[in-house]
């Protein structure tokens, strides 16, 4: 045991005497008394032992408060020590700041009375009763960094008592400080409350600041009075939803105090959140106003498929009477707004594989009934319509090496955003663009797959044992074909070589994609197989084409090719349906002998709707996947031959006609048939014209 006065204080206040050591190493460790003695009288009176370890390691970086006693009691004249410890941090140094009585904060300085003692302590060496007030450490700085402590939450303004009168609409006032900010939450009656329309109950109100540090409670008891001879509540109130964005809000008149006439009504509204809420809370968010002097009143400006809580108060010249009931309605649908995000992930070279978001309900504007999937190349889209609950797909039947556009849509009970055309990309709006791999895998194959029918909806896979250096597993996809239909996936070990696939539904093409795939999910072999989902006795179809290419070639010609399909049949030929979308009320039909034809007649700037099926000679199968494609914008007619014209001078003018009547003509063209015969370009077939002479 020593005695090391000279590094170490043995310091007494009126409340605590408190040892510091700075910059501790393990060589501190060990036991310290404290001894007190009477002031000029040498023995001790009293004594305390602390042991202190030092644990090996380096202190925090940042430097933080340790917690210290929050109120200092002492006499006047004796010393107040303010303690603050510190702890991490290097070369620390500390600010205090004084709030004085009459409200200001100054900085504590040491002026010989005040000095920081230790390097964070604040000793005030001889007190007087001004010294009494709220002392914080303003900021703790560590070599160039300042760090602001962490604080409790301390009330600058509390909810008052009082009683409101019923016309007023003051706010409840809290106010909280501290570090980190305090969150500020209201209870009323013990329960959560939010900001409501037609809170007029006696009731304590409650005030909570709460920070990481501490909670601070505020509580005050309010009641609400009526002036005498004010309107009396209306009543009947009934809210109508007229649109997305409308209602009309109608009330029987209130009972008026004789001799004291209506003034206005005033309707008060806001959203009511459609969070589940405990106990006995309301969410309401900020309230509007509006003021009628008739018994209804048109709101608008609303936010669609959102639920608003409307009141409504009666004033005559004495104030106003008390809030009719809240009544709450749901403002009707409107197409969503937005967009969800997309994620396009790789699959293999004919494949990706698309996820989705949900929309938020700000863009939702409804309950989600479907999703709207579009994706294809140049203007020739897919569309797929999944149900409410999909997030992803996995789209099959691509061209390798190509870039796709895809979007995906969601709908509610009015349908989905911007009506007719969404699927096309005419703006850049949700669309986004996958290129699929080039390489299609299936050419340089190894793996022999057969599939069987076992019976009309389950279907046996087996493949030859493939031998991959690095191989880790199958994967195995089976999708049906021609309608979205759920994606069946199987990861399967390197040594299984078949599998039973079930729940097919009878008579559907499938395409079964095998893979065979490396530790890092690589495709290192794979084969792409078709099956019709058939019984034993049943007689298979001809599948239809899977990859239809549509080519507008003008404003009234499509050029639609196909690829055979993959089929061991005898094709004899193909039928091409097509129809305007929307339009014509049944599609009109023509055949193909070979994998393409010429559809004629269209009209201009329209999208139509294509597939094929294939015929074998005694039978057929079931329509392609259609797509869609628009004819090019265009007139119909860009030139008339006139033919035995027998005079020298013809005077032209052109107009256009559409079903609601005709347009302006053209300035009028003369044509002297005459120079005919010095024109160069001049020959029979095309007449000859010149447009630079106007009359
Ligand atoms: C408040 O008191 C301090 C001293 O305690 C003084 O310096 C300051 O001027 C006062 N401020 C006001 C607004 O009275
Ligand atoms: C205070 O806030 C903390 C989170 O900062 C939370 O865990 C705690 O429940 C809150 N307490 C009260 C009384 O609100
Ligand atoms: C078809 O075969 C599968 C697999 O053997 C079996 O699970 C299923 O019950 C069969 N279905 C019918 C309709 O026989
Ligand atoms: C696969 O081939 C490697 C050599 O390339 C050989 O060592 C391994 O035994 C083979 N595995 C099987 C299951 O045949
Ligand atoms: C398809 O037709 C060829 C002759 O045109 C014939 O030899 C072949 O057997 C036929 N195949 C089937 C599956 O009918």
């Amino acid at each position: 045991m020593s005695t090391l006065t000279s590094l170490f204080l043995c310091r007494i206040s009126a409340l605590a005497g408190v040892l510091y050591l700075y910059n501790v190493t393990e060589g501190d460790t060990g036991s310290y008394i404290c001894q007190v003695f009477r002031s000029g009288q040498d023995i001790d009176i009293q004594q305390k032992t602390a042991t202190l370890l030092v644990q090996p390691g380096s202190p925090p970086t940042t430097p933080s408060l340790l917690p210290t006693p929050r109120t200092v009691t002492v006499a006047e004249g004796r010393p107040a020590l303010l303690e603050c410890l510190v702890t991490g941090g290097s070369g620390v140094s500390i600010k205090w700041m004084r709030t004085t009585t009459n409200g200001s904060t100054i900085m504590a300085k040491d002026d010989g009375r005040l000095k920081i003692s230790g390097s964070s302590s604040l000793l005030i060496s001889s007190t007087v009763k001004s010294d009494a007030g709220e002392y914080t450490v303003c900021h703790i700085q560590s070599g160039s960094k300042v760090f602001y402590p962490t604080a409790p939450p301390v009330f600058l303004e509390r909810p008052q008592v009082y009683t409101r009168i019923l016309v007023q609409r003051d706010r409840l006032k809290c106010v909280a400080t501290g570090n980190p900010k305090p969150s500020i939450t209201w209870y009323k009656n013990g329960y959560r409350l939010y900001p409501a329309i037609g809170d007029q109950d006696a009731a304590y109100y409650q005030c909570v600041a709460n920070n990481s540090v501490a909670v601070a409670f505020s509580t005050t008891w309010i009641d609400f009075k009526q002036q005498p001879n004010t309107p009396g509540p209306a009543s009947d109130v009934h809210v109508e939803p007229l649109s997305s964005t409308e209602v009309q809000v109608s009330w029987s008149p209130a009972i008026l105090p004789e001799r004291f006439p209506l003034r206005a009504y005033t309707i008060d509204y806001s959203k009511v959140h459609d969070k589940a809420c405990p106990g006995h809370c309301r969410y309401l968010s900020e309230y509007k106003r509006e003021a009628t002097q008739n018994t209804h009143i048109r709101i608008g400006g609303l936010h669609p498929f959102t639920r608003y809580s409307f009141a409504v108060q009666a004033y005559n010249a004495n104030g106003a009477g008390a809030l009719s009931q809240p009544v709450v309605v749901r403002t009707l649908e409107a197409v969503p707004s937005g967009f969800p995000d997309v994620q396009i992930s790789h699959d293999s070279s004919t494949s990706f594989r698309v996820t989705w978001s949900e929309l938020p309900p700000s863009e939702a504007h409804g309950l989600i009934t479907n999703y709207k999937l579009c994706y294809g190349i140049n203007q020739v889209m897919s569309v797929k319509i999944l149900s409410a609950d999909s997030r992803k797909y996995l789209v099959t039947g691509l061209l390798p090496d190509s870039v796709y556009q895809v979007r995906v849509l969601a709908g509610n009970s009015v349908g989905f955003p911007d009506a007719e055309d969404n699927c096309f990309p005419e703006t850049d709006a949700g669309w986004m663009r996958y290129h699929t791999a080039k390489t299609p895998l299936t050419e340089t194959s190894d793996t022999v797959l057969h599939v069987e029918s076992v019976n009309a909806s389950a279907l046996q896979l087996s493949w030859s044992p493939v031998n991959v250096s690095g191989m880790s597993h199958f994967r195995v996809v089976v999708q049906q074909m021609i309608h979205g239909a759920p994606v069946m996936e199987f990861i399967l070990p390197v040594h299984t070589l078949s599998l039973i696939v079930t729940d097919l539904v009878p008579r559907k093409f499938y395409q079964i994609e095998f893979d065979v795939r490396n530790a890092d999910n690589d495709v290192m072999d794979h084969v792409t197989e078709w099956h019709q989902a058939l019984g034993p006795d049943d007689l298979p179809e001809p599948p239809p084409p899977f990859v239809l290419t549509p080519t507008p070639l003008s404003a009234i010609q499509i050029k639609l090719t196909w690829d055979k399909p993959p089929t061991h049949m005898n094709i004899s030929h193909y039928t091409v349906s097509y129809e305007r979308q929307g339009g014509d009320k049944l599609p009109r039909l023509v055949q193909a002998e070979f994998t393409h034809t010429l559809l004629t007649d269209l009209q201009p700037f329209t999208w139509y709707m294509l597939c094929v099926r294939t015929h074998t000679s005694d039978r057929y199968g079931p329509y392609s996947k259609p797509v869609i494609v628009q004819t090019k914008e265009g007139t119909t007619t860009t030139s008339v031959v006139l033919e035995d014209l027998t005079g020298r001078l013809y005077f032209f003018k052109l107009g256009a006609c559409t079903n609601a009547g005709e347009g302006l003509p053209t300035q009028i063209v003369s044509v002297d048939v005459r120079t005919c015969d010095s024109c160069p370009d001049c020959t029979t077939e095309t007449g000859c014209k010149n447009e630079n002479l106007t009359v």
